[in-house]
């Protein structure tokens, strides 16, 4: 996600921020910028691209100053160019503000300023905060006063940082998204995370929610939304650069399945009409009303969650298949221009997923790709693009992004089903309602797992087989991937039913079979517990708290909280995520970078 550092203090404040950057490229982004003040002004360099292209025009045009700001962006609202990247100005050049997060209401702020005669130079919804300062500041008020008063109209998540001309402090506010200081003797820094300044100091200053600061060279100030002062302590951390950026973590993986809740929660934010259950995805209304049928199209991950967006969308009536990018065109389906083709595609740089997109859209089909990089060849090539706001995913595995296509899948099956029938089914309603308790559910499946007690228990066998029957299979066969990609043992997932036509050969006492439970049929997956338990396999059962038939019947249970059928797998998938990676952690197996495998497959 975006990055921030800042920095007030003696020294080449330029230099520690570009550090600070550096610093956070693990982070993922797609360009850069500086913005400082020096005798005259403010100075802003800011580029698309690697922190590095900046590195090359800061020394020649920016002067060193004794304040500064830094940001790196993972484009959220427009593309990465070099006029949506951050600092962001106001209309006369003297604030300079980055930005993390969301301003959810940027449109109809946007609307007013504009109206009010304010022009904007960049896509993004940032750009509103600058030109607020500025109207605040016109008016009179401090720079302090005019921060408060601009927070006040802001919807959304936020950690700000604001250079002003005439000023030697820093102004931070924060909400929804992390801000650090670093605090060090002659200077002090402001980030978005530890690792940016930890080679400089370790002493941290977390800010909460509501929080207001103002930094200089010689210290710092937080105080409430209104002005009145508050406390924070000022704590040491033993992190190593390396831990931090993991945040303690061992494994990046280990994180990104932790980060799931609040992906998910970016992932619904703004997309749902908590009222009357309708999804709100920025298409007009109709969009879909003209699609005969749907074909979802991805390849590893992003190809289960395909099948399980095939899985809703043909529950609502609409013909709809997944299939393996690399088989679509050998496969030639029907094609027409009623033919929606959805790309599922994390990077939206996978070969064989761009390949099967233009080889329907060559056909006459419409495109769209559902990604998580925004600019992405996918969304650049595709008719329209929804993104899945995961944030960057470093661990090889994919998690965070599994689960955040899934929702969005969820509220595009919804939105295609409407379009088609002109109305929502109540169960499809009731299945996007159930998505805002998800982000709270996933935490509690995290916070209360047994999976690393059960991953000990079964670490060392001949070979591990995953059944699900309906919206469990996909989540079964993501489970096999996950344990095969990351533990390197035999691991295969099958359709529920299908096992006794086969697969059974292989049932051993030395082989788990771990069963995934829908909420749906589950009576049928159980017959085929009994099946394999009859041949002396252990049974994990993954289900829903309070299903007493599975819970008796398993040898052992991962539960998960009870939630509409539809929302089940993602919790499911979560305890699969942690089956796997305890697994691999007890087998000491590279996690992040598993032998032979690639994060991003750029080769058909
Ligand atoms: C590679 C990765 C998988 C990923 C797949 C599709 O094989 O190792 O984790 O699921 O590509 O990637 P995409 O970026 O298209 O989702």
């Amino acid at each position: 996600m975006c990055g921030i550092v800042g920095c007030a203090g003696s020294g080449d404040t330029v230099s520690n921020v570009l550090t600070g950057l550096e610093n956070l490229e693990y982070r993922g982004y797609d360009s850069a910028g500086v913005a400082l003040r020096n005798g005259s002004g403010i100075e802003i360099c800011k580029r698309a691209g690697e922190i590095s292209a900046l590195q090359g025009t800061i020394s020649q045009r920016l002067s060193s100053g004794s304040i500064a700001i830094g940001h790196t962006r993972w484009s959220t609202h427009g593309p990465p160019t070099d006029a949506n990247a951050h600092p962001h100005t106001d209309c006369t050049g003297e604030v300079a503000v980055v930005h993390n997060g969301i301003i959810e209401n940027h449109a109809d702020l946007r609307t007013a300023l504009e109206a009010r005669g304010h022009e904007f130079t960049s896509d993004t919804d940032t750009e509103v905060v600058p030109h607020l300062l500025e109207e605040h500041l016109a008016a009179g008020r401090d720079l302090a006063g005019a921060l408060r008063e601009t927070l006040s109209v802001l919807d959304g998540s936020y950690a700000l940082v604001v250079l002003a001309d005439g000023e030697d402090a820093l102004y931070a506010a924060r909400r929804g998204s992390p801000l650090l200081l670093g605090v060090d003797d002659d200077r002090t820094f402001l980030a978005s995370d530890a690792p940016a300044f930890l080679e400089y100091t370790d002493s941290v200053v977390v800010l909460e929610d509501g929080d207001v600061a103002t930094v200089t060279a010689d210290g710092y100030a937080v105080t409430d939304a209104d002005g009145a002062p508050v406390e924070r302590a000022v704590r040491s951390l033993d992190w190593t650069p390396e831990d931090a950026r993991k945040e303690g973590y061992d494994h990046y993986m280990l994180k990104e399945i932790h980060e799931q809740p609040d992906a998910v929660r970016r992932a619904i934010r703004g997309r749902i009409d908590e009222s009357t259950g309708e999804p709100t995805l920025a298409f007009p209304d109709g969009a879909f009303a003209d699609v005969d049928r749907v074909q979802l199209v991805g390849c590893g991950t992003s190809y289960h969650a395909a099948l399980y967006g095939a899985g809703l969308l043909a529950r609502e009536g609409v013909d709809a298949r997944a299939i393996l990018a690399s088989e679509y065109a050998e496969t030639t389906p029907t094609l027409d221009d009623r033919t929606l083709v959805v790309g599922v595609t994390q990077s939206g740089e996978t070969a064989d997923t761009l390949g099967a997109l233009r080889h329907a859209s060559q056909r006459g089909a419409r495109t769209l790709a559902l990604t998580n990089v925004l600019g992405s060849t996918a969304a650049r090539e595709c008719d329209d693009a929804l993104f899945i706001r995961a944030g960057p995913e470093i661990g090889v595995a994919a998690s965070k992004t599994f689960s955040s296509q899934v929702v969005t899948l969820l509220l595009l099956a919804a939105t295609v089903a409407r379009d088609l029938t002109g109305d929502l089914s109540a169960d499809s309603r009731a299945a996007v309602r159930a998505l805002t308790a998800l982000p709270d559910q996933l935490q509690a499946v995290i916070d209360d797992t047994d999976a690393g007690v059960i991953a000990e228990r079964y670490a060392r066998q001949e070979a591990y087989f995953f059944i699900g029957r309906g919206l469990a299979h996909p989540v079964a066969l993501e489970g096999a991937l996950k344990f095969k990609e990351i533990s390197y043992e035999h691991a295969e997932g099958f359709p529920a039913g299908e096992l006794k036509h086969g697969p059974l050969a292989l049932v051993t006492a030395e082989t788990p079979v771990f069963a995934v439970f829908s909420g749906r049929s589950d009576e049928k997956t159980l017959n085929n517990v009994q099946e394999v338990q009859a041949r002396g396999a252990p049974v994990v059962a993954v289900t829903c708290e309070g299903n007493d038939a599975v819970l008796q019947q398993a040898d052992e249970v991962l539960t998960v909280p009870d939630t509409h059928p539809d929302l089940v797998g993602v919790l499911s998938t979560v305890q699969l995520q942690l089956i796997s990676y305890h697994v691999s952690d007890l087998l000491d197996r590279a996690i992040d970078k598993p032998r032979n495998l690639a994060k991003s497959v750029t080769v058909e």
